[in-house]
Formats: C-alpha cells, sequence, structure tokens
C-alpha cells in the first residue's frame, strides 16, 4: 500500500492508472478525517467492490472546524488508521499536511449557497463550506471517477451532490449506508468522548430516529407530529441538549410538513460536551 503526502504524489497516480488501464480500471476515492472505525470500513469495502483502485484520504481538516470546536482534540491514530485501510484493501493512503492543502496565503474557498446553511450549517457556521473546499480540492487532486461518503453525514451528501453537479466535477457520488453498534448508535470517531452515563444516553438518537421511522411506516405523514415524538424520546435524558430535529427534503435540506418517502429525518444532540448525529431516510 502506497503512502502519498502531496497532490503531485496522489496525481501522479491517478494519471498512471488513467493511462494504462481501459475503461474499467475506475479509481475511487474515500475522504476521511481519519480516527478511522468501521463506518469506514464499510465505505472502503464499497469502493473495493466498485473501483479498480481505491484511495483513502486521511485529513483532518481544519477549515471545518469552528473556532470553538474540537479540531485539536479530534482524535488522530494515523498508525492504526494505516492498518485499517490495509487490512480494507484499499491501494493508497493520501495523509497531506495543512500546508500542502492550504498553501500559504490560500484564499479560495467553496460556499454551497443556502443549503450550507441549513442543518448543521445553522449550529456550525461555515462547517460546509469547510467540507465543500477540502472535497473539491481532494477530488482536483485525485481525479476519482467514484467518490464515496456514508449516509451517516447527510446533510454533508446533499451539499457535495448539489457542489459536484454546479462545478460540473464529473465525479460519481456513492452514498453508503449508516453502520451502527449493537444498541443502535451510529459509528462516530467522536463516540470516543463520551463517559460511561454519556454514552447510555446517547442511545436516545438511534431511538427517536428509529420511532420516527416507524410511525413513518404506520402512516403518520405529519412534520410536527413526527417530530414532537423524536423530542418526547430526548426529554428524558437529562444530559442531552438537542440541537435540531428536522424533517426536510434531502435534495435542498429545506424543511417539508409532510414526510413522503424519500424525505429525510435527521436529529443533532449534544450529549454531555459532544455532539452528535443520525438520521434516517423515510420509506
Ligand atoms: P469523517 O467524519 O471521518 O467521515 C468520513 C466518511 O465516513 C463520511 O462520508 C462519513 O459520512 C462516513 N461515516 C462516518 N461514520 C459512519 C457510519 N457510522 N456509517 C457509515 N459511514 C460513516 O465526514 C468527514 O469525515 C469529513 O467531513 C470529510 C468528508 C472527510 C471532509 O473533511
Amino acid at each position: 500500500m502506497e503512502i502519498f503526502r502531496t497532490v503531485a504524489e496522489l496525481r501522479r497516480w491517478s494519471r498512471a492508472l488513467r493511462c494504462a488501464e481501459k475503461d474499467d480500471g475506475r479509481i475511487g476515492l474515500v475522504p476521511t478525517m481519519g480516527a478511522l472505525h468501521q463506518g469506514h470500513s464499510s465505505l472502503i469495502h464499497t469502493a473495493r467492490a466498485r473501483c479498480a483502485h481505491t484511495v483513502v484520504s486521511i485529513f483532518v481538516n481544519p477549515t471545518q472546524f469552528g473556532p470553538n470546536e474540537d479540531y485539536d482534540r479530534y482524535p488522530r491514530s494515523f498508525e492504526s488508521d494505516c492498518a485499517l485501510v490495509q487490512a480494507g484493501g484499499a491501494d493508497a493512503i493520501f495523509a497531506p499536511s495543512v500546508e500542502e492543502m492550504y498553501p500559504p496565503g490560500a484564499a479560495t474557498f467553496i460556499e454551497v449557497a443556502g443549503l450550507g446553511d441549513r442543518l448543521d450549517g445553522a449550529s456550525r457556521p461555515g462547517h460546509f463550506r469547510g467540507v465543500a473546499t477540502v472535497v473539491a480540492k481532494l477530488l482536483i487532486a485525485g481525479e476519482p471517477d467514484l467518490a464515496f461518503f456514508g449516509q451517516k453525514d447527510a446533510a454533508q451528501v446533499s451539499i457535495l451532490r448539489r457542489m459536484i453537479t454546479d462545478l460540473r466535477l464529473g465525479v460519481e457520488l456513492v452514498v453508503c449506508p449508516i453502520v451502527r453498534e449493537a444498541d443502535g448508535l451510529a459509528l462516530s470517531s467522536r463516540n470516543a468522548y463520551l463517559i460511561a452515563d454519556e454514552r447510555r444516553q446517547a442511545r436516545a438518537l438511534s431511538r427517536a430516529v428509529r420511532w420516527v421511522e416507524a410511525l413513518a411506516a404506520k402512516g403518520e405523514r405529519n412534520a410536527e407530529v413526527l417530530i414532537d415524538a423524536a423530542r418526547q424520546i430526548f426529554a428524558a435524558e437529562p444530559l442531552i441538549r438537542v440541537d435540531y430535529i428536522a424533517l426536510v427534503d434531502w435534495a435542498t435540506l429545506e424543511p417539508v410538513e409532510v414526510a413522503v418517502p424519500g424525505t429525510l429525518f435527521a436529529v443533532a444532540a449534544w450529549v454531555g460536551t459532544t455532539r452528535l448525529i443520525d438520521n434516517a431516510i423515510l420509506g
């Protein structure tokens, strides 16, 4: 497995493959911030199944963290990440420095107007500007045919889809299902922050998601009723502070009054000092 530190190395690898291969030698990119877990592994697995060559990027992107957020303490575990990527059968890792991704004086950013200010974008101003910018840089550097993202970050998916369409980047975005712990909690690098009590109460997020899915499956379509049902689940957990509970159109992230198949139900909540998210696409 190769480890690239510079954009030039990644691009050379990708272009060499493209010259050598016929049409079926597709290149897949799995963008991550490291601290890898089975959620990330599932993306690598899907990429391997769909592409002849897979590169995993590991980069804790400073521009998507707010000034009072956890950039400095975000878990970094490069060696075990490399082992997990290798075990997953990927061909290469791209692990650039901050200076490599943001050269001194960097002044170019990508803003997905409207969408970027909804859901997590509303409570984390500038977050999606950082995400869109770094993902655009990764796509331009690696020139993949397919890029793999988790439904876990459903708003991120909407924003990146819009960006890829608007900039005609010519890459196919593949969305992979949410991987969960046995008790339902969605895997997240930030779960490592939770102490025992918080970890127990964090289950409320997936419980709320499952409950709303069940009510919708039984025919309840009124957004207000569904949101209220979720709110009641959180009310029983003293360590949890809800950030948002929303039913939105998955493409535009605009709130809906009536849930239809394909509507995104999304929650974000603080569990102690850790902010967690979860969601479901209603059937
Ligand atoms: P990160 O949080 O490391 O996640 C990398 C990818 O793994 C994302 O597409 C995310 O949705 C997916 N993922 C995380 N947990 C998952 C789970 N439990 N099940 C399925 N997929 C899961 O998302 C980011 O990094 C960054 O914003 C990034 C896109 C890399 C840009 O910096």
